[in-house]
């Protein structure tokens, strides 16, 4: 059995570069050492003890949730703890039925296959999917024209974990076959500073409980951002302090990365403000907003609005999104009609 995590790639596009390398030693590979969403966990390991007690592969996962909340770890760590091998690869990389058919037939009995972005595969790959999903069996067609001829192979059983942003972005047929489809919530500041301690201990970086707290508090809910800025931390502690990440250096680290003191970076000030004045604070179409900003309409709808939804100072109307009394006055901009305003 392979058992680190970059053996188990299967794909170009997931070759590791060093700070990819750093992300995967910081993942934990069991239920135990993973770090928040408990009800998933809870759940998770009732399934996997049930599935293993039966000897049968883990019935098919979907995880959906905003990006960097750990959709991946979750699948190896189903795959550790089932202790089969773990298969990577993601909806676009998957371009023709073949390539589903190349990845599926090399499966050993009970092997976990992880699809990320998996709403991006093409509907004839999908096709391929349906049969392999619920009857461990691959439809084949070899040929052009009246010679086509249709075989059927018999697969070894295994569980495909699909993730994705939005499940809503999903075809009917395909989340119907999951057996098991959770969401991932955003993490609380105190489950951030855990990981952010928990990692800061992989890496041998020096910080203390309140260093840590500053850096979660204001990394959107999101372990990958909270990982990104405790490597960041750790640069600025190591050129302008002691090398040891305090509540201080913490503060000038994401001030310097133009993190306020509520997470928002750059983009998302850039988007109320953008609504604020070309646009009086909305209601404002989703397209309109990523024309404005130069972004594009999904990247805004996944990375930024979840958390600016979360913090209250967005809304979405059904005649477009909104900057709230609450967005205004973090950016201190007066709300029209309204001569006073508190920060
Ligand atoms: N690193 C990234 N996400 C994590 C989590 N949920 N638990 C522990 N460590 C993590």
């Amino acid at each position: 059995m392979e058992t680190d995590y970059e053996s188990r790639f299967v794909n170009a596009e997931y070759s590791a570069s060093e700070d990819n390398e750093i992300e995967l030693s910081l993942r934990p590979k069991t239920l135990g050492d993973y770090i928040g969403q408990d009800k998933v966990k809870d759940n998770l390991s009732v399934y996997i003890d049930a599935a293993r007690q039966r000897n049968e592969p883990l019935d098919h996962v979907l995880l959906y949730g905003p990006p960097g909340l750990g959709k991946t770890t979750l699948a190896g760590i189903i795959a550790n703890e089932m202790g089969v091998n773990f298969r990577v690869t993601s909806g676009p990389a998957i371009e023709k039925p073949g390539d589903l058919a190349a990845l599926l037939t090399n499966l050993s009995e009970g092997d976990v296959l992880f699809i990320d972005e998996i709403h991006r595969l093409s509907r004839a790959v999908e096709e391929v999917l349906y049969p392999a999903m619920e009857d461990n069996e691959l439809d084949i067609i070899i040929g052009k024209g009246p010679s086509a001829r249709s075989i059927r192979l018999d697969l070894n059983r295994f569980t495909l974990v699909g993730a994705t942003t939005r499940a809503g972005q999903l075809s009917a047929p395909l989340r119907d076959r999951f057996g098991v489809i959770f969401r991932l919530e955003l993490y609380t500041p105190e489950q951030l500073s855990e990981i952010v301690n928990r990692s800061a201990g992989i890496l041998n970086i020096d910080i203390d409980p309140k260093g840590a707290l500053e850096i979660a508090s204001r990394s959107r809910g999101t372990p990958r951002i909270a990982n990104r800025f405790l490597k960041r931390a750790r640069d600025f502690a190591q050129i302008m302090g002691n090398g040891s990440i305090t509540e201080e250096i913490a503060n000038v680290a994401l001030a310097k990365m133009e993190v306020d003191n509520l997470g928002l970076d750059n983009i998302d000030r850039l988007i109320l403000t953008t609504m604020i004045k070309n646009y009086n604070g909305g209601p404002v179409g989703l397209d309109t907003i990523a024309a404005a900003i130069g972004e594009e309409a999904v990247t805004i709808e996944d990375v930024y609005e979840p958390f600016l939804i979360q913090t209250g100072f967005l809304s979405r109307t059904q005649r477009g999104r909104c900057v709230t009394p609450a967005g205004y006055a973090h950016l201190g901009i007066p709300m029209p009609g309204q001569q006073k305003f508190e920060v």
